[in-house]
């Protein structure tokens, strides 16, 4: 079987394997490292009083209850995603947070939102755009909904930059890559923003990138490739005993104080004309 990206083909997981990456999106948002550089575009952001804001890709609504949360936050908040479970899911936390309605979510499409044009003041996706199909539809549907002079911002990471130490460092360059490839629909997709954002008629506002790096123990790293293994093993990338000897070296050396792991991210923010 070739690699097929979970969060792509998420509607053909088992419960098992949701339950999985919903436990992954949660504790993703909680990571300090994460939850700053969320911060950090949030705070560009520019939100007006009452703002209307759009998360496409939202999953569990981890990202969008951080913007809720914000002191002075007024607006509305709606999340698209295309898992029902995630939606689901995404309504039990925001509940249990008593976020009222000033959160939302809904099942649908990012290729083909269920809104009219110029409908919000921000459009975000938040490690969307490396899973979908096809990127531009996502871009030219991102495009359409905000409202002239509003807000695009894509977070995602370069996912040829992923990459775990490892003792024969041929093999952990293929598995490097094998992880991406497992993973992520589009891996180099925001290499290509600059371009894409601009035939979709959003002006390049601001752009800069951030490495996330782990070194000794390993939180985010440790979850990912505990999460992402075993779809390496289920599209035979690699042999799975040298799989199972990868994810051992990387879980001693997280209990003996040397790993390392790391990924560049980056954040592009964009205005409509
Ligand atoms: C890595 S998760 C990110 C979730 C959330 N933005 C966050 O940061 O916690 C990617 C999400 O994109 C969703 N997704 C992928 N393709 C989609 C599409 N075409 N339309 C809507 N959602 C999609 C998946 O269902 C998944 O919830």
């Amino acid at each position: 079987m070739s690699a097929r990206d979970p969060h792509r083909f998420i509607n053909e997981l088992d419960e098992e394997a949701l339950a999985r990456l919903v436990a992954r999106l949660e504790s993703r948002a909680r990571d300090a490292v994460f939850a700053r550089l969320f911060e950090k575009y949030a705070a560009r952001l520019a939100l007006p009083a009452h703002a209307r804001v759009l998360e496409v890709g939202c999953g569990t609504g981890a990202t969008l209850r951080m913007l809720a949360r914000r002191p002075g936050f007024s607006g509305q908040a709606c999340g698209v995603d295309q898992s029902r479970h995630f939606i689901a899911a995404a309504n039990g936390f925001a509940q249990a947070e008593n976020l009222g309605a000033r959160v939302v979510f809904q099942v649908g499409d990012a290729h083909a939102l269920d809104f009219a044009e110029a409908s919000f003041d921000v459009v975000i996706a938040h490690t969307l755009i490396s899973h979908v199909t096809d990127p531009a539809g996502v871009l030219r549907e991102m495009a359409r909904v905000v409202r002239p002079g509003g807000t695009v911002a894509i977070f995602d990471g370069d996912y040829s930059s992923l990459t775990y130490a490892y003792p024969d460092p041929a093999f952990g360059r293929r598995m490097d890559e094998a992880l991406a490839t497992a993973t992520f629909n589009n891996p180099l997709i925001m290499r290509d923003l600059p371009r894409l954002l601009r035939a979709h008629g959003l002006a390049l506002a601001e752009a800069w990138g951030d490495a996330v790096a782990e070194i000794g123990g390993g939180s985010y790293f440790k979850s990912f490739a505990e999460t992402y293994v075993p779809y390496v093993r289920r599209a035979h990338l690699l042999p799975a005993a040298a799989l199972d000897q990868w994810l051992d070296y990387q879980l001693r050396a997280m209990d003996e104080g040397v790993f390392f792991a790391a990924c560049n991210y980056y954040t592009y923010l964009a205005r409509r004309a």
